[in-house]
C-alpha cells in the first residue's frame, strides 16, 4: 500500500458549507464585536482618566506618596472612575462569551442542517430553494443508486464482447472499486484489481480482505500508481476523474495510459443530469465537475490520447444489438 490519501472529503466538505452558510449568518456577528469594542474602549478610556486625574501615570510623585500612605487606596473619584471602567471591562468579557456560546450554537445548527441535507436529499428540488448548494440540486430522476462505478457494472457483458482477450488483466480505478472487482472476478478468464482513489474506512469484510490480499489498493491518483508499466491489458476509471483538475489530470491520465497494454475506458458523469449521490458528496466532500462529451475529447486531443475507434465501434454495435443505454459517457482510448 503506498500512500494513503489524507481524506480529501472532509477539507472540502468543510470549505464548501462555510462559504455556503457565511452569508446567512455574517449579520449577526459584525454588530457584537463592535459592541464589544467600544465597551473596551470607553472602559480603557475611563481608565486612562482616571489614572491622569489621580497622576496615575504620572510617576515618582504618586508613587512616593503610595508608599506614604502605605498602599492604601486613597478613597476618591478616581477609585469610583477604576470601578466603574473595571465593570465595564467586566461586562465586555460577559458579552464576549456569549457571542461565543451564539456562535458554537450557530455551529450546532449548521452541523444539523447538514445531517438533513444528507439523509433527506428528496427534500431539496431543483429550484425551490436558493439555500441549497448548487450541486445537490437536480439529483437522480429515478431516484435510484446512481454512480458511474455501478453503470459499469452493467455494462460488463458489453465491454467483455467489445475487449474480448483484453479483459485477461483488468485494473479498475474508482470508488466503490471492491464492488467492481468482485464483479470482474466472476467473469471468466478476467483476473482484476482496483485502486480506490478516496476513503476505505467504512468497507465490508469482504472488501477488507481483498485489501489485504493486496487486491485492492487505497491510493491517491494524484500520485504515480503503485503499479509497472504494462501491468494489466485494461484499464477503467470510473467517477474519479472528475474530482480532478486540469493539471492532476495532466499527470493521472499518462499514468493510466502507462500502467495498460491495450487501453483505457473510462466512464464519466454527463452534465446537467448531476446525479452524483448525496451520500456520495459526504464521501468525496468535493462536488464532482462533470465534463461534456466536447470537453473530454478536446482534453484528450490536447493530451496526446487517441481514441481506440475499433472498440467504440464494437462496443457501440453490441450495447445497440443489447438496448443497453449506458447513463454515463463512456471513452475508449489507446494506451
Ligand atoms: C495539460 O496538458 C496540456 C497538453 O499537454 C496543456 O496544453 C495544458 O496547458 C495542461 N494543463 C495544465 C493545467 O497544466
Ligand atoms: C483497441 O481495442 C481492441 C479491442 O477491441 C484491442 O484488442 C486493441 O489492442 C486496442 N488497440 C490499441 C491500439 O490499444
Amino acid at each position: 500500500m503506498s500512500r494513503r490519501q489524507v481524506n480529501p472529503a472532509r477539507q472540502y466538505a468543510d470549505g464548501g458549507h462555510a462559504r455556503f452558510s457565511n452569508p446567512l449568518h455574517q449579520k449577526s456577528r459584525s454588530s457584537p464585536f463592535l459592541a464589544i469594542g467600544l465597551v473596551l474602549v470607553g472602559a480603557l478610556l475611563l481608565l486612562g482618566y482616571s489614572y491622569s486625574g489621580s497622576g496615575g501615570f504620572g510617576g515618582d510623585k504618586a508613587l512616593s506618596k503610595v508608599e506614604a500612605q502605605d498602599a492604601l487606596p486613597e478613597i476618591g473619584p478616581s477609585n469610583n472612575l477604576i470601578f466603574l471602567s473595571l465593570l465595564l471591562c467586566l461586562e465586555a468579557i460577559v458579552l464576549g462569551l456569549e457571542i461565543m456560546n451564539e456562535e458554537s450554537r450557530e455551529i450546532d445548527e449548521r452541523d444539523v442542517a447538514r445531517q438533513l441535507v444528507f439523509e433527506e436529499p428528496q427534500r431539496f428540488e431543483a429550484g425551490k430553494s436558493d439555500l441549497c448548494p448548487p450541486y445537490l440540486v437536480g439529483g437522480d430522476p429515478d431516484g435510484g443508486d446512481f454512480s458511474c462505478s455501478s453503470e459499469l457494472q452493467r455494462a460488463i457483458p458489453i465491454l467483455r464482447k467489445a475487449y474480448g482477450d483484453s479483459m485477461r488483466k483488468v485494473l479498475h480505478v474508482g470508488p466503490d472499486t471492491c464492488s467492481v472487482v468482485s464483479k470482474l472476478l466472476k467473469e471468466e478468464d478476467t483476473e482484476a484489481w482496483g485502486v480506490e482513489p478516496f476513503d476505505a474506512e467504512d468497507v465490508d469484510g469482504n472488501c477488507k480482505s481483498l485489501i489485504r490480499k493486496g487486491i485492492v489498493r487505497v491510493a491517491d491518483i494524484k500520485f504515480p500508481l503503485p503499479y509497472r508499466a504494462k501491468s494489466f491489458n485494461l484499464v477503467i476509471v470510473s467517477d474519479a476523474l472528475e474530482y480532478l483538475s486540469p493539471k492532476y489530470l495532466n499527470k493521472t491520465l499518462p499514468d493510466l495510459a502507462r500502467v495498460s497494454i491495450d487501453g483505457l475506458v473510462i466512464f464519466a458523469g454527463y452534465p446537467g443530469k448531476q446525479r452524483a449521490k448525496v451520500a456520495e458528496l459526504s464521501k468525496f466532500g468535493k462536488p464532482a465537475k462533470l465534463r461534456s462529451a466536447s470537453w473530454w475529447i478536446r482534453y484528450f486531443i490536447q493530451s496526446d490520447l487517441e481514441e481506440n475507434e475499433s472498440a467504440s465501434k464494437k462496443f457501440e454495435q453490441t450495447a445497440e444489438k443489447r438496448a443497453y443505454r449506458p447513463s454515463c459517457q463512456i471513452f475508449h482510448l489507446n494506451s
